[in-house]
């Protein structure tokens, strides 16, 4: 079952291949191979961008029935940004592809794990030498026993003892990708690089670049809860993620990421456009893999199923801070205006025949970054002279809030482009009192919210789950105002400054529904009345009449939040413990969404 092994030349495999094979391998173990999910997910209010293979499948692995069948595998395309400030070294990149392999209650630790070693060690697949190959398994702690199932499956598999390390729940357990949700023990795998220990006591676990990670199986068999609690899955899961950059990366034995076939064709466009030579002026590295990253990020963004657009908001100021730093790096490499199209069709035609969006929406790639070329181009000269000027003058070693705020509000200079510009010029920000400016201006407008730029993930802050909150009762306040018991959520989206409440309804709200909604709102919170949370069947959530989706995305035990008299809904959490936490909530905007949903931006002001 685990395979022969024979050697193979892994430097000769490309990417293109390994997605294949990978693919190949488990379509011959009977696994269905599903489509890329967006890169947006879909009814996740925390999570801007989709970040692993499992994200789209988290349903399913909670128990819903996914019509594949219960053993999947694809690959995902994937956004992480919390460490884009790392972009530029050797190993960074803010999209990258996983392939995955999936049971859902299906096949467990033996098959994953041997199948694993048989796509790693057999001459028809990967063909890597087992000497080559460790392994490491979970030791074990009060909430998970320690994985000697796994070791075992590794050792009947032809592995030495001493290949194999037991490590402990830092290393070895996966999940959840929020706060909450399907998590678990893991097996990992590493390739060792031939380097010598850094130390006696060196194993997979150090960072000394010895050994390299290019694998992992979890095994979900947990699911976490608010409290922190691990409940046992009624199924038991596999998910399993191998990034295909990374993995091609040390598979061709390659000092970086975009030393592989992945970043050819993109640094070679950059190459022309700038006139220079990737690789030959070290001052110039970082701003060749920062243009080809965000350039690569952007276009996966904008072509997109459910495209998005560059714009002050959510993923779309992710997407312009983005597109923004591209720009000025690709100034300092001397290209030109007009340049970052070139690069995006690039990234378009490399990766289409995978992705058929992107041929899709080919234009509107272009397009949207000519037009934020354009835009930025115009201000960012009189921006960068406006900061200089600043820097000059300036008595202390902070730039003030108020002066990081005008280079955002009038040179379009997002927040984290004034800290990196500040940074290189040994300068700090008044990031407080940027805030502040920006509050009082967001005050005025009643529109336009600042998102963290946070690793995708809006925070879990107090303010947060306050709004959370006034999302439950905004809930129960339409049904209720508008006499509508049919009223569904149809998405929401939460930052730490506003809620985004969408719902089916077919007209406008008139000026005396909508003070109404707000006044039910107002007159929960004034009651002060505490949110509790109970775990239940979904059963025992329907016969108590809990608003939510059922049968379609919960598992066996659901959460219901009750807030006694005004609002009980089941939910992931979180949430303030008592309404009267919230302050005062305003009704900020009503308007049309889509076809038959209408669209409410709310806030809370004066929260305690
Ligand atoms: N979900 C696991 C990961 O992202 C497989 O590593």
């Amino acid at each position: 079952m685990c395979g022969k092994h024979k050697q193979r030349h892994m430097k000769e495999l490309t990417s293109n291949e390994l997605r294949s094979l990978y693919l190949e391998f488990f379509k011959s173990k009977g696994h269905k191979v599903i489509p890329s999910a967006s890169l947006i997910p879909e009814n996740d209010p925390t999570v801007l961008f989709t970040t692993a293979g499992m994200h789209p499948l988290v349903p399913y692995l909670l128990g819903e029935k996914h019509p594949q069948g219960t053993r999947l595998t694809d690959v995902q395309k994937c956004v992480r940004t919390g460490d884009i400030d790392e972009v530029g070294d050797s190993s960074h990149c803010t999209f990258f592809e996983m392939l995955g392999n999936w049971s859902l209650g299906d096949y467990f630790k033996k098959e994953a794990i041997s199948w694993s070693f048989e796509f790693l060690t057999d001459e028809k697949w990967l063909g890597i030498p087992k000497e080559k190959l460790y392994f490491t398994c979970f030791e074990g702690d009060e909430n998970a026993p320690k994985d000697t199932e796994s070791h075992d499956i590794w050792r009947s598999c032809g592995v030495e003892d001493d290949h194999i390390f037991y490590l402990s729940k830092e290393h070895n357990w996966w999940g959840p990708a929020g706060k909450t949700g399907p998590c678990g023990p893991d097996t990992e795998m590493f390739i060792d690089t031939g380097k010598p220990k850094c130390s006696e006591g060196c194993n997979p676990s150090c960072s000394c670049g010895k050994y390299l990670e290019i694998w992992n199986d979890v095994f979900m068999q947990y699911n976490k809860t608010e409290d922190g609690s691990f409940v046992p899955l009624a199924q038991k899961n596999v998910d399993t993620g191998m990034g295909l950059d990374r993995t091609i990366g040390i598979l061709q034995g390659k000092k970086s990421v975009y030393d592989t076939d992945v970043f050819t064709g993109i640094l070679s466009k950059i190459e022309e456009l700038s006139g220079k030579k990737y690789g030959e002026d070290e001052e110039f590295v970082k701003a060749f893999r920062i243009v080809a990253d965000h350039v690569r990020c952007s276009t996966f963004m904008l072509g997109d199923e459910k495209g998005i657009t560059p714009s002050n908001v959510d993923q779309g100021y992710v997407l312009r801070r983005l597109l923004r730093r591209a720009i000025r790096y690709s100034m300092q490499l001397g290209i030109e205006a007009g340049g970052l199209p070139q690069i995006a069709q690039k990234v378009v035609d490399q990766y289409k025949d995978v992705y058929p969006e992107l041929g899709e929406n080919n234009k509107k790639i272009l397009s949207e970054i000519a037009l934020e070329e354009e835009r930025f181009t115009k201000t960012i000269n009189q921006g960068m002279k406006e900061f200089d000027k600043l820097v000059r003058y300036l008595q202390t070693p902070e730039i003030p809030g108020k002066s990081a705020f005008r280079l955002y509000d009038t040179y379009g200079f997002p927040l984290e482009f004034t800290l990196e510009l500040a940074k290189e010029k040994g300068f700090t920000v008044d990031v407080a009192g940027f805030d502040e400016a920006f509050r009082k201006h967001q005050e005025k407008s009643h529109e336009g919210a600042k998102e963290k730029f946070a690793g995708g993930l809006a925070d879990h802050s107090v303010q947060t789950s306050r709004l959370h909150t006034a999302t439950h009762l905004l809930n129960a306040a339409l049904k209720k105002v508008l006499n509508d018991e049919n009223i569904q959520q149809k998405g929401s989206n939460i930052t730490a400054e506003r809620l985004r409440f969408d719902f089916n309804f077919p007209r406008p709200l008139t000026d005396e529904e909508k003070q109404k909604v707000e006044d039910f709102v107002n007159e929960a919170i004034k009651a002060d009345v505490p949110v509790v949370c109970t775990e239940m069947s979904v059963e025992q959530a329907r016969a108590e009449n809990a608003v939510g989706v059922f049968g379609a995305k919960y598992g066996e035990l659901v959460k219901v939040y009750n807030i006694e008299g005004w609002s009980k809904e089941i939910c992931g959490g979180p949430h303030a413990s008592r309404t009267g936490e919230l302050g005062h909530f305003k009704l900020v905007k009503e308007q049309s969404s889509s076809a038959g949903v209408r669209r409410i931006r709310g806030v809370l002001e004066d929260a305690q």
